[in-house]
């Protein structure tokens, strides 16, 4: 049966390679539109908690993973020979930065040699990973044609990029449009096709060229307007204008404003790290994306500025930031989430232990922090609001109870605006 049958009739065997964020819910997707799907990780906790039906992504519940696991539709392993067996695979691996800011491509490349060993003639193989623009026909293709196997007529290969934004409520992997763009017209539609089984909506490009820019567009977008907000916020600090207040009021504005808000510092694996890829790839173009440089060195001032507030804040209570208890509010980095890779709230920590601080946090996401060189344990909020000189609202988590931390901290420095609506001498604003 050739694919484009077996995916019509959910026959094709679906396998996606890289089951974190991104790649577990789209597995999970796949499944509950009826295709029996495998997993491939390299990470054998995850592939064994996936096998008991459990779930360890936030946004994926364990009864959705339990139900499909126990059908015989879900399954994972760590042994790429699965591949021989599969029809389609998606592949959602890691694509962070080196310390140069360069991109390091090596979980791709390493994930395309073990797929390419098993690699057989009529697959569908679709990356997902965010990149620069050429990776799909650059990098990618030459790993898997061969002089009698070729792309579009032997097997198909696209680009498509993932929007999944985790915690968010209303928007998760069924409901975000999917961008798709193949090598060639074929690929695109037999890669629009496998979509349009799980997903509600498909929107097929041109190009994987095409496919790869929208990615890095939307997040420069998000990237650029928060580090003009930051900058905002920093000439609404000189002034002693409320930034969040001129923010609202623009936003009434019912055409031709967007509201960002400005915020602690960037974080995630997405909005730092993307735009720096597009810079990569238009430099060896000739082009210097001074947008991107700019937002991002704002943006990387700003958790300077946030422990600049709390020292100042501190002074004005006669307390140097040396010796003093510092509480951190929220360390994932953003609300409602576990995440906290990238997050601003590492840069603080670090920042106010050099400037002698004692630090201490509580999140409710995140019971032990160990990233960047930091190991912490989180504490009760009890013990940070009645011991700490200074609060600091790093995430705005929504189980934080705003009352009872502005009735009981000596001082709150809150960079998200967490306190809205709240008037109290004890609080200052970002
Ligand atoms: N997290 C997000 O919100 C988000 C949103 C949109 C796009 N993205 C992009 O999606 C990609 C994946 O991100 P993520 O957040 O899911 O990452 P993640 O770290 O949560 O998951 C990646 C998984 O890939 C596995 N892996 C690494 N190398 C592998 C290999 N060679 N073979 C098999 N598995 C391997 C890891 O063990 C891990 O489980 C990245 O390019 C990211 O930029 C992420």
């Amino acid at each position: 049966m050739d694919l484009r049958r077996k995916i019509e009739s959910r026959e094709a065997r679906v396998g996606v390679v890289g089951l974190g964020y991104v790649g577990l819910p789209l597995a999970v997707e796949f499944a509950q539109a009826g295709f029996t799907v495998t997993g491939i990780d390299l990470d054998q906790r995850k592939v064994d908690a996936l096998n008991r039906g459990e779930s360890y992504i936030q946004d994926v519940s364990t009864a959705e993973v339990k139900a499909l696991v126990d059908a015989g539709r879900l399954s994972a392993t760590t042994d790429f020979s699965a591949v021989n067996t599969l029809d389609t695979i998606n592949i959602a691996v890691p694509t962070p930065l080196r310390k140069t800011k360069d991109p390091d491509m090596s979980y791709v490349v390493n994930a395309c040699q073990e797929i390419a060993d098993h690699f057989h003639a009529g697959m569908l193989v679709i990356l997902e990973s965010t990149t620069y623009p050429g990776t799909t026909d650059e990098l990618m293709l030459p790993m898997f044609e061969q002089p009698d196997r070729k792309v579009g007529e032997h097997f198909f290969m696209c680009f498509s990029p993932e929007r999944v934004d985790p915690g968010n409520p209303n928007f998760q992997t069924r409901n975000i449009p999917k961008v798709v763009g193949g090598i060639t017209a074929q690929c695109t539609e037999m890669g629009a096709l496998l979509y349009a089984q799980a997903l509600e909506t498909v929107v097929p490009v041109s190009s994987t060229r095409v496919a790869e820019m929208v990615k890095l567009l939307e997040n420069t977008f998000r990237m650029i307007n928060i580090g003009l907000a930051n900058e905002i916020a920093m000439m609404c600090d000189r002034m002693g204008t409320n930034v969040w207040e001129v923010i609202d009021a623009a936003a009434t504005k019912p055409f031709g404003f967007m509201p960002f808000y400005p915020g602690p510092g960037l974080g995630g694996h997405c909005i730092p790290i993307d735009p720096f890829y597009l810079s990569w790839k238009s430099k060896q173009a000739g082009i210097e994306a001074r947008f991107i440089e700019l937002a991002g060195y704002i943006n990387g001032q700003m958790p300077h500025f946030v422990v600049d507030k709390v020292q100042n804040a501190l002074n004005e209570h006669t307390k140097a930031l040396k010796g003093s208890h510092v509480h951190i509010l929220g360390v994932a980095y953003k609300r409602d989430i576990d995440d906290v890779r990238e997050s601003p709230a590492l840069d603080i920590i670090h920042l106010l232990l050099k400037r002698g601080a004692k630090v201490t946090y509580t999140d409710p996401f995140v019971p032990k922090l160990k990233a960047d060189g930091i190991e912490m344990d989180a504490v009760c909020i009890c013990e940070g609001l009645a011991k700490a000189d200074c609060v600091v609202i790093v995430t705005d988590h929504k189980a934080f109870d705003y009352g009872r931390v502005v009735d009981q901290a000596r001082l709150v420095v809150d960079t998200r605006n967490a306190l809205k609506g709240r008037d109290s001498s004890n609080i200052v604003r970002l």
